[in-house]
């Protein structure tokens, strides 16, 4: 695939990289690479959820989102009857969210720069938590002002199905298998893809217990 400056190469090298699938043109899935970081990332994850827990949020329209949320960074992601937003504030404390711990940012700017995006700075890590029947459904994450910064999802516990669809909620969505470990990484011409999360299974995972908890890192200010 060749883009519009001739940037042939530079596309081929990205998508011969092992362990790297390719499920857009500015998208790929990073398999297993949060494996060697994980031992860092879960004691400052505790961290972070134990100055902001897990909590329960509500739509605009008055429904109880599927996964549980929390937030680190600059800024964190919240709604309620007014609307959905960020705010430097976790309305739960009414205090800043707790700040994003080094690893994690260093994470996600190692993977973003795998993917293509070299210079992701991220300001919000939204902390997603799903039990088994947890899902969410397809939506675009439209709520940042900066959409020339990619997403990179880091997937932690129980495996999910993530669905990877286009521009319009009525296209097909890929199906893609996520593990323990997986970083998705979407921006560019993909920055505004339609995605979700299938209902995740019953089950256990052996680090994490019976839940998956997603680390999605956003420019979002
Ligand atoms: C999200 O879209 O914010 C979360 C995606 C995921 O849990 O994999
Ligand atoms: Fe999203």
């Amino acid at each position: 695939m060749q883009g519009p400056t001739g940037e042939l190469f530079t596309e081929d090298v990205l998508q011969q990289r092992p362990g790297r699938e390719q499920i857009g043109q500015e998208s790929y899935v990073l398999r297993g690479y949060a494996l060697p970081w994980i031992d860092r990332v879960l004691p400052q994850l505790r961290g972070v959820l134990a100055q902001s827990p897990f909590r329960q949020m509500v739509t605009p329209g008055g429904f109880p989102l599927s996964a549980a949320l929390s937030s680190c960074g600059e800024l964190g992601w919240t709604t309620d009857s007014t609307g959905y937003r960020y705010s430097p504030l976790d309305p739960r404390s009414q205090q800043p969210w707790p700040a994003m711990p080094d690893t994690l940012r260093q994470l996600a700017v190692l993977a973003a720069i795998e993917a293509g995006f070299c210079d992701f700075s991220p300001d919000a890590c939204l902390i997603n938590r799903y039990v088994p029947g947890a899902k969410m459904s397809l939506h675009q994450d439209k709520n940042e002002c900066n959409y020339s910064a990619p997403v990179v999802s880091v997937s932690l516990g129980m495996p999910a199905i993530f669905l990877f669809g286009g521009h319009a909620r009525s296209d097909k969505p890929q199906r893609i298998s996520l593990f323990h470990g997986d970083v998705v990484v979407w921006g560019g011409v993909d920055r505004l893809r339609f995605h979700g999360v299938m209902p995740i299974k019953e089950g256990v995972h052996s680090i994490m217990g019976p839940q998956r908890i997603n680390l999605t890192f956003r420019t979002a200010g």
